[in-house]
């Protein structure tokens, strides 16, 4: 067993007055780890970016705990804003409005917008009560998966980061990013929270920003697409047709996530490097990035997935992210 940095003892209160005094501290929230900092204080947030390798011009999500905190950060809060707020709060949604002049360059990389986004999950929720808002990038060192369990964490930091135990996050997979300061209102990127979703409440077209648009303009809407994300040290692929005729499938080496395949159509001398999601996409979301850590530590050179075909909606996080890791 892994010693646990949150014993029973240490209470919230205790993290809370390290973030107030100035450091860092890494918390679960209902999508992914965070590693949060006071966001009113520089040189904390700042030690965030030394922490991660995380370049400069990536700006990071400030986490609130209502729309009145949320308005000590924007110089706006419009009705289209103040709706998603409502309807999606606390929840998986990061919107990108004009910033107060008064927020921090190195929490925004210069940009005239903020993104904030209230979390769902009481952990955060009561740091950001004793310590206001909490300026929070993923808890994993640049380029690696976001963390999903607080093990995760301690891969990538070691003692260096206190963890506060929440088990595995509840969706695997980051928030949804909706820029509202330009028009048409554009997802940076997608989450949870699906662009119909957001459409039906906004009551017009929602933009969709192309998996890949960031890298290929070199001008990317948010500075955090244009870097490689999401991948693990083994190769991500998709599955090739010709993989599952051939008598040497599943091929050693290769650990395969599987969704419409199932059990009883392969080999079962594969069954370890074979995993089934059935078409449970949710579940396949939450259980992502831990599986891709997991193939590393356990020496896969490659991972192969399962292509989706035409699933719809649902999968555009998770395709998201396999395109990227894919990518990277
Ligand atoms: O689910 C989440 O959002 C998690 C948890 C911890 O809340 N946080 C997270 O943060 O995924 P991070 O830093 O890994 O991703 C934030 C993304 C980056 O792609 C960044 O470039 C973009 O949001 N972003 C932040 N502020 C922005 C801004 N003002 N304009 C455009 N993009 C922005
Ligand atoms: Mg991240």
């Amino acid at each position: 067993m892994n010693m646990i940095d949150t014993k029973p003892e240490i209470s919230l209160s205790h993290y809370a007055g390290e973030i107030r005094q100035g450091n860092v501290v890494a918390f679960p929230t209902e999508t992914v780890y965070g590693l949060g900092a006071d966001a009113w204080n520089a040189d904390a947030v700042a030690h965030i970016f030394e922490l991660k390798g995380r370049p400069p011009d990536n700006p990071l999500i400030v986490h609130v705990n209502s729309v009145e905190m949320a308005a000590t950060l924007v110089s706006e809060i419009s009705e289209d804003a103040r709706r998603l707020m409502e309807r999606f709060w606390p929840g998986p949604l990061a919107l990108i409005l004009p910033k107060r002049p008064e927020v921090l360059d190195i929490v925004t990389a210069g940009l005239p917008t903020v993104a904030i986004r209230v979390p769902n999950h009481p952990i955060p929720l009561r740091l950001i009560e004793e310590a206001g808002p909490i300026a929070a990038p993923s808890a994993n060192t640049s380029g690696r998966p976001s963390p999903t369990r607080a093990e995760h964490v301690r891969q990538d930091f070691g003692a260096e980061v206190p963890v506060i135990e929440g088990g595995s996050c509840q969706y695997g997979l980051e928030s949804t990013v909706l820029d509202l300061s330009i028009r048409p209102y554009t997802i940076l990127r997608p989450g949870h929270i699906t662009q119909s979703s957001l459409e039906q409440v906004l009551r017009q077209p929602v933009r969709m920003v192309p998996s890949f648009e960031g890298e290929t303009t070199g001008a990317p809407r948010s500075p955090g697409m244009k870097y490689t994300h999401y991948a693990p040290d083994a190769r991500v692929r998709w599955m090739r047709p010709d993989e599952l005729p051939r008598p040497d499938f599943p091929a050693a080496g290769t650990l395969y996530l599987l969704h419409r395949i199932r059990p009883g159509d392969v080999p079962i001398r594969g069954d370890r490097n074979l995993i089934h999601y059935g078409e449970d996409y949710t579940e396949m979301g939450r259980d992502l990035y831990d599986r891709f850590r997991m193939a590393d530590l356990k020496g896969y050179s490659e991972i192969a997935i399962e292509p989706f075909g035409d699933s719809g909606e649902d999968v555009e996080a998770l395709l998201n992210r396999i395109r990227k890791a894919i990518g990277g």
